[in-house]
C-alpha cells in the first residue's frame, strides 16, 4: 500500500513537471518559431525570455497572434519598448531629469509645486503597490477593445462585440448609458484628465492622465478635501470614484509615447493615443473602435449631434492626422484590429 502511493506521488511528481516544462515552451514558441534554429539565436532568445520574465513577470501570451511579439516589424521593434512601466506605483514614481522639464512644459505650469512631496501626498491616498494591470492573471490571453469617441460608432450595432472583451478601455466623457447597441456597456477602464472627468460606475478603473502637477493634487483633493475646484476651467471639487479604483497614467509613459511613437509630432499626445499605446503594453489583442472620422469626413462626438463639431482634430495640441497614421500602421502589421464602423 505504501509503496503503491509513493509510486502514485512520484509518477504525479513526473506528470507535474512535464506539465510546466511543456507550457513554458509552448508560452514561447511563437518566439521561437519565427526564428531559424540556429543554436546561438535560439540561446539569445531563452536568455532573453528568461530575462524578461524575471524582470516582468508578464503573463505568458496563449493568444495565436500577440501584440507584444517582436521581429513582427521593425518599424514596430523600433518603437516599442516592453520595459516602460504604464503605470506610476510608488516605487516608480520619479521622473529623470529630461523628462520632468518636458512634462511641466505641457501646460506651462509656473509654479509647480514639488513633485515629491505631491507623489507622497498622493500614494497616501491612492494605491502606490504592484501594478495590478500587469499582475498575473488566469487567463492566458488578454483581449481588450479601445473605445474612442467618434461618431462612426452612430448606428455600428458593436455593443455586444465590444463587451465581449476582457479589458475595455473609454476616455474623457464618453457615456454608454443610452447607447448600448453601438458602443457597449462594459467598461473596466476609464482614461480621464480633471477637466474631462465624468463620474463611472462603481466597479470601473479610473486612470487619471496627468499633464500637470496640479492634475496629481486634484486627485487629492477629489477624493479627499475638495479644496481645488478650478485648474485653467472648473473641475469637479469631489468625485465619488473610490480611492482604491484610481490608477495614474505615468508621465515617463506620455514622454515615451510622444518620443517613440508620434516621433515628436504635435505639442503632445491625445487621450486617445495614449490609451492605444497603453492598450499595446497591458494587452495581448487589441480591437480599435471609435477612432477616426465618419464615413462622410466628419470628426464629431458619437453623443453629439452636430456633425461638424470636430476641434479636435485641429486643435495646435495634438497631430491628430499624424497619430491617425500610427493606428493605420499598427493595423497594417496587424497588431491591432481597427473597426471603423459608418
Ligand atoms: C526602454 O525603456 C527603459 C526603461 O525606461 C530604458 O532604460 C531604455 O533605455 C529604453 N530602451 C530604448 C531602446 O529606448
Ligand atoms: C525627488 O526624488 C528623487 C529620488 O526619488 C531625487 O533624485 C530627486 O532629486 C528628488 N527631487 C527633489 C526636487 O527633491
Ligand atoms: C459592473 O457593474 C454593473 C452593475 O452595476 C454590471 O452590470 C457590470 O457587469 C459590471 N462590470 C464589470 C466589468 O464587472
Ligand atoms: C499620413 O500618411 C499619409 C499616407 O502615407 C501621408 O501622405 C501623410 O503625409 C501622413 N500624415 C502625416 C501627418 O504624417
Amino acid at each position: 500500500m505504501v509503496t503503491l502511493r509513493r509510486r502514485t506521488l512520484k509518477v504525479l511528481t513526473l506528470l507535474v513537471l512535464f506539465a510546466f516544462l511543456t507550457s513554458f515552451l509552448l508560452s514561447y514558441s511563437h518566439t521561437v518559431a519565427t526564428t531559424a534554429w540556429l543554436p546561438r539565436q535560439l540561446v539569445l532568445e531563452l536568455s532573453d525570455s528568461f530575462r524578461r520574465l524575471v524582470a516582468f513577470p508578464r503573463r505568458p501570451c496563449t493568444c495565436a497572434r500577440c501584440v507584444g511579439q517582436r521581429r513582427v516589424s521593425a518599424w514596430f521593434d523600433q518603437r516599442f519598448n516592453q520595459s516602460m512601466q504604464p503605470l506610476l506605483t510608488a516605487q516608480n514614481a520619479f521622473l529623470y531629469e529630461d523628462t520632468y522639464p518636458w512634462w511641466l512644459r505641457l501646460q506651462g505650469e509656473k509654479q509647480p509645486q514639488d513633485l515629491n512631496a505631491t507623489f507622497r501626498e498622493l500614494f497616501e491616498v491612492v494605491p502606490g503597490g504592484v501594478d495590478p494591470l500587469l499582475e498575473k492573471k488566469a487567463v492566458g490571453c488578454r483581449r481588450c477593445a479601445v473605445v474612442g469617441n467618434s461618431g462612426n460608432l452612430r448606428a455600428s450595432w458593436y455593443g455586444p462585440h465590444i463587451d465581449s472583451h476582457d479589458f475595455v478601455l473609454r476616455m474623457n466623457k464618453a457615456p454608454t448609458a443610452g447607447f448600448e447597441a453601438d458602443v457597449g456597456s462594459k467598461t473596466t477602464h476609464h482614461f480621464v484628465y480633471p477637466e474631462s472627468f465624468r463620474e463611472l460606475a462603481d466597479n470601473v478603473s479610473m486612470v487619471l492622465v496627468p499633464f500637470k502637477t496640479l492634475d496629481l493634487q486634484w486627485v487629492v483633493s477629489a477624493t479627499t478635501t475638495g479644496t481645488i475646484s478650478h485648474t485653467y476651467i472648473p473641475v469637479p471639487a469631489k468625485i465619488k470614484v473610490k480611492k482604491e479604483q484610481i490608477l495614474v497614467y505615468h508621465p515617463a509613459f506620455i514622454k515615451y509615447v510622444f518620443d517613440s511613437w508620434l516621433q515628436g509630432h504635435g505639442r503632445y499626445p491625445s487621450t486617445g493615443i495614449l490609451s492605444v499605446i497603453f492598450s499595446l503594453h497591458v494587452c495581448d489583442e487589441v480591437d480599435l473602435y471609435g477612432f477616426g472620422a465618419d464615413s462622410r469626413g466628419n470628426w464629431h462626438h458619437y453623443w453629439e449631434n452636430n456633425p461638424s463639431a470636430g476641434a479636435f482634430r485641429k486643435t495646435g495640441v495634438h497631430d491628430g492626422d499624424f497619430e491617425s497614421n500610427v493606428t493605420s500602421a499598427l493595423a497594417s502589421i496587424h497588431k491591432v484590429r481597427i473597426f471603423k464602423g459608418r
